[in-house]
This record gives structure tokens, C-alpha cells and sequence, in this order.
């Protein structure tokens, strides 16, 4: 990556993609809520012109905007335009975030339905046993990768083998690390490396959805695939709810409990009141999510005709980014927004989104994050970051904020698991 600097005497911010900006957005976001409120700039690598709202009000009325779409149909040129995407592929561009009704409802409506409550509760304490699981085998050492021991191995237990039913194996582990490329991005990647990226993933998915059908069980996956058998989705819809599944859940929620431990970690007043007052975790769960949240931005959306917000025309045909971090800070939607309180009580964030693409798994992804840092600051009180917060490496990229790795010290304490959350998820 090359970090361009956009400093002049009248404007002098961090510039989108720079390292500084990858550390910590959040000023270049009030610079631009103030001045730029419709930013448009340029993607790196292969050059994708985006139009970024960085204001709370706009972004929340583009969720649910006649004229933003989700179809890539809309865009005429450049690297996302239709004629630019490989004929195999067209099943994994039929995913969740790339269609709109009345295709989306169909899917949609096989997600939600599998994705229940029901399911979810039936995994809540074999999830609570492996949480307890990965705090034993870290508790001893004094140390550990909050990231690589903790944030990481939960959504892949959980919601990979048991919810999905997707089996271990070194195909999954490098499917995982490939979409975590796809959605973080390396900035000299070009098309044609996406598409062979997304070809052995496609290959991947093919493949066990194959596998499911021959071997059916009690999981998400073989749902699926009996929804294909049955005529509701087709077969390209069967591949991109998978792809969604496979995509969404797993990076969005590793990255939000690693920056929620960083967040107590960094405010120790905090840490201490949530562990003194664990009746407080529904709470801080929200606010990590709307103070440094995984989701940074949604995914692309397009305009379907020429639109003007705040005095910025946006020609049809455009992609625009919803700056969710950015609407997060922004003082005219909260009271103290640069403040860090787990007590706060008047929260609505757009951390999961809004409208027909809201989170399916929201309740899952809070689940897990109340469960795991509730556990975490039960059982390890006296965690501390093993490096200085500046040294932190955060991965690239506009979609997702989350971190490589997160050192922390304690005093190895052996023990037995405690810190159960006991909470029904209700529909
Ligand atoms: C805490 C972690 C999570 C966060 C912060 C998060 C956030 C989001 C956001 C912001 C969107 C909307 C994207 C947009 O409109 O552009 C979304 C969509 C989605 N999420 Fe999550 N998510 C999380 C966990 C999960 C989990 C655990 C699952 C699956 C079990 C999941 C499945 C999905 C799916 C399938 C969509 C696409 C929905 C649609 O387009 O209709 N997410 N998520």
C-alpha cells in the first residue's frame, strides 16, 4: 500500500487507506461529517470511486433509499461492473448483500427461519463450555493472543462446525483465511486476483454443499440445501446463502469481542464497573459495538438514479459506502459520542444495520460477545495489554476494524471454569 497523505494548509486530514487512518479512522470521520459529508474518493488497488456518508442521518435514511440498491446491475464501469464479473461466479454474487427484493425476501426469509432463536439456545451452553475451555488453556500462561486463543476459535466452533455443520478440516481454516482477505482487502490485489480468490472459495462451497447432501444432519447447511431440493431458492440462490453464511458472521464477530476486550483494556474505570457490575454486560455489549464496532462500514450499495444529498449529486450507477463508525461519533446522534460508557442507556447504533439487510445473526453476534468478555473479565481480572496500544496492527481495509493479533498479561491463575451467562434468547 502506498500511504498518500492529503495535506494542505485549508485541508489537512489523514487521507482514506493511509496507516494512519487504518489506526484510528475516527478523526479523519469528524473532519468529514464537518466538512465533506458526501466524500468521494477512490478505492485502492484496482480503482473503485466511492461516495462515503459519514453523518448519522444520512446514513440511516440510505439504508431503506428507494434509489440505493444493492445490485451491481446499477454500476456501469470499473472492477464491480456487471461485465466484469466470471461467468462461474454467479452464484456467489447472488448472495445476500448483492440482491433486493423480491429475490432477497425469498432468500432471506430461509435465513431468518433457520437462523431461530430455538437454534440459538440450544447451543448456548456447549458454547459457554468451550468460552470456559479456551480461558483454561490460557489462564495458566500469564499470556496470550486475545485475537489467535480467544475471539478467533469461538465463531469457528460454534458457528462453523456446530450451527452450520461445516466439519474441521484445512480447507475450511484456508476458506476462513481467504474471506478474511476478500472483506480486508490487500490494496495491490486487481481483479483478476479477486476472482481466483473467489474461485477455489466457490469450488469450496460446491463442494460442501455436495457433501451435505449426501451426508444430511440437524445443521443450517443441510437446511439449506432441503430449501433447494424443495423449489424455494434456486440453484444459484442455494450457493449465495451459503456464501452470506460463510462470509458474514465469522470476521464481523472475532473482530467486535477483540475490540470490545481493547476497549475495557484501554479504560480501566470501565473494565472495573463491568466487573464489578456484570448486570451492566446487555449494555456494554451495545456500546462496543457503536464505539469501535467490526463493521466500520456496510457493504456497497448503488444509486439507481442521480441523487443529491447534502447539496452533493451522486450520478446513477455510483457506490456508496455507509460510514456506520463515523455515524457512531457523531454528536448530533449522541450525547458524548467520543466517550467510552458501558452505562450508557439511549443507544441506537446501526452496528448490525438497518432495514431489509439488517443482521440475521445479530443475536447470535451479541450472544457470543456478552458471553466471551463476560467470562473473559470474570475469570482473568487483572488483564492487561502486553504491548502499547500504538504498536497494535489493524487490518486494512474500509469494510471491517479489527485487529491481527492483541497481547495481554495476567497473573496465570489455574482454575475451574465459572462465569456462565445465563440468558434465554427470545424471538
Ligand atoms: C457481532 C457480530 C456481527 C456484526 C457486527 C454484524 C453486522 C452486520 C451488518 C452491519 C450487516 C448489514 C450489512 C449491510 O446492510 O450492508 C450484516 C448483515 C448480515 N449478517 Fe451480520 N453481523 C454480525 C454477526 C453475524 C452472524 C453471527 C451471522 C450469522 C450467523 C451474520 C449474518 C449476516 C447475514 C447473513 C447478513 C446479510 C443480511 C442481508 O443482506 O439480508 N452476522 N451483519
Amino acid at each position: 500500500m502506498t500511504p498518500q497523505a492529503h495535506k494542505t494548509e485549508e485541508y489537512s486530514y489523514p487521507e482514506f487507506f493511509t496507516d494512519d487512518f487504518i489506526k484510528n479512522p475516527y478523526p479523519t470521520y469528524a473532519h468529514l461529517r464537518e466538512n465533506e459529508p458526501v466524500f468521494h474518493t477512490t478505492y485502492p488497488g484496482e480503482p473503485v470511486e466511492i461516495y462515503v456518508l459519514s453523518r448519522y442521518d444520512d446514513v440511516k435514511e440510505a439504508f431503506s433509499h428507494p434509489c440505493i440498491s444493492k445490485q451491481r446491475k446499477h454500476v456501469t464501469q470499473g472492477l464491480l461492473a456487471p461485465n466484469a464479473m466470471h461467468r462461474k461466479l454467479k452464484g456467489f454474487h447472488t448472495n445476500l448483500v448483492m440482491v433486493d427484493p423480491p429475490v432477497h425476501t425469498r432468500m432471506r426469509k430461509v435465513v431468518t427461519r433457520e437462523l431461530n432463536p430455538a437454534r440459538i439456545n440450544a447451543l448456548k451452553e456447549r458454547a459457554q463450555e468451550y468460552i470456559d475451555e479456551l480461558i483454561d488453556a490460557m489462564a495458566p500462561r500469564g499470556e496470550a493472543d486475545l485475537i489467535g486463543d480467544f475471539a478467533n476459535p469461538l465463531p469457528t466452533k460454534v458457528l462453523g462446525e456446530w450451527m452450520l455443520g461445516i466439519p474441521p478440516s484445512k480447507e475450511w481454516d484456508e476458506f476462513l483465511e481467504k474471506s478474511t482477505l476478500l472483506v480486508t482487502p490487500r490494496y495491490d490485489y486487481r481483479a483478476e486476483d479477486y476472482d481466483a480468490l473467489k474461485l477455489t472459495m466457490n469450488e469450496f462451497i460446491l463442494d460442501l454443499l455436495e457433501h451435505k447432501r449426501a451426508n444430511p444432519a440437524d445443521d443450517l447447511l443441510t437446511a439449506f440445501v432441503t430449501a433447494h431440493a424443495n423449489g424455494e431458492i434456486d440453484d444459484d440462490e442455494v450457493i449465495g446463502i451459503t456464501v452470506t453464511m460463510l462470509l458474514a458472521g465469522f470476521a464481523s464477530t472475532t473482530f467486535l469481542i477483540g475490540n470490545a476486550a481493547l476497549a475495557l483494556l484501554t479504560h480501566p474505570d470501565q473494565m472495573k464497573l463491568l466487573q464489578e457490575r456484570p448486570e451492566l454486560l446487555d449494555s456494554a455489549v451495545e456500546e462496543f459495538i457503536r464505539y469501535d464496532g467490526s463493521m466500520q462500514t456496510a457493504t456497497f450499495r448503488f444509486t439507481s438514479e442521480d441523487l443529491e444529498i447534502q447539496g452533493t449529486t451522486i450520478p446513477r450507477g455510483s457506490i456508496i459506502v455507509l460510514a456506520l463508525a463515523s455515524a457512531h461519533r457523531d454528536p448530533d446522534a449522541f450525547e458524548r459520542p467520543d466517550e467510552f460508557d458501558i452505562t450508557r442507556g439511549h443507544n441506537p447504533h446501526m452496528g448490525f444495520g438497518l432495514g431489509v439487510h439488517s443482521c440475521p445473526g445479530n443475536r447470535l453476534g451479541r450472544l457470543f460477545t456478552k458471553m466471551a468478555i463476560g467470562s473473559l473479565v470474570q475469570r482473568i481480572p487483572d488483564l492487561t495489554l502486553a504491548v502499547d496500544p500504538d504498536e497494535l496492527k489493524w487490518r486494512p481495509g474500509l469494510l471491517h476494524r479489527g485487529l491481527f493479533e492483541l497481547p495481554v498479561r495476567f497473573t496465570p491463575q489455574p482454575g475451574p471454569a465459572t462465569g456462565a451467562v445465563s440468558e434465554e434468547v427470545t424471538p
